[in-house]
């Protein structure tokens, strides 16, 4: 069985892309790249199709992440059926989802930063923002992501593969 994780924020250009590599990436550096698949998408459709964010890309890349494969794309209420994580990155993107989610769905939908040791519940939206709020948002998800693998891990009783 796969688990799936899906991050979610309003654009889907800047913070979910972002906590999709920095994710992806402790995932495959854990051998868990056949047992955890991840994706990213928005509550919003302007930016459908699209590369990330320059601001977001450069920040990332700069610690060692790559978004340039990344490209914008809506979530809709078949992902309900697919994504056992469904992860929002402020509030409005959770009401949002709450609205989209089906009586029956079981899986956890949630705020990212529950997986995180800080007392801070939302990824603050950098992209009408000046300075450093891309960095901010960088630091915020890199301890949320080894929290959540942390989480994955006991709960599924997953397993590292070599490649
Ligand atoms: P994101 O940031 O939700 O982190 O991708 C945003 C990107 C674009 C817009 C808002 C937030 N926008 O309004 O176009």
């Amino acid at each position: 069985m796969t688990v799936n994780v899906l991050f979610v924020c309003l654009g889907n250009i800047c913070r979910s892309p972002t906590a999709h590599a920095v994710f992806q990436q402790l995932v495959d550096a854990g051998g868990l790249r056949d047992v955890i698949a991840v994706d990213s998408a928005g509550t919003g459709d302007w930016h459908l199709g699209k590369a990330p964010d320059e601001r977001a890309t450069r920040a990332a890349s700069l610690r060692g992440y790559d978004l340039s494969t990344l490209r914008a794309r809506q979530v809709a209420a078949i992902d309900f059926q697919h994504y056992q994580y469904i992860l929002a990155m402020d509030l409005q993107n959770l009401r949002d989802l709450q609205q989209m989610r089906p009586a029956d769905y079981r899986g956890e939908l949630a705020l990212f930063l529950n997986y995180g040791a800080s007392a801070e519940r939302e990824v603050p939206d950098p992209y009408y923002g000046e300075g450093d709020g891309f960095e901010r948002v960088l630091d915020m998800v890199e301890a949320a992501a080894a929290g959540l693998l942390h989480a994955i891990v006991l709960q599924h009783g997953l397993h590292p593969t070599r490649h």
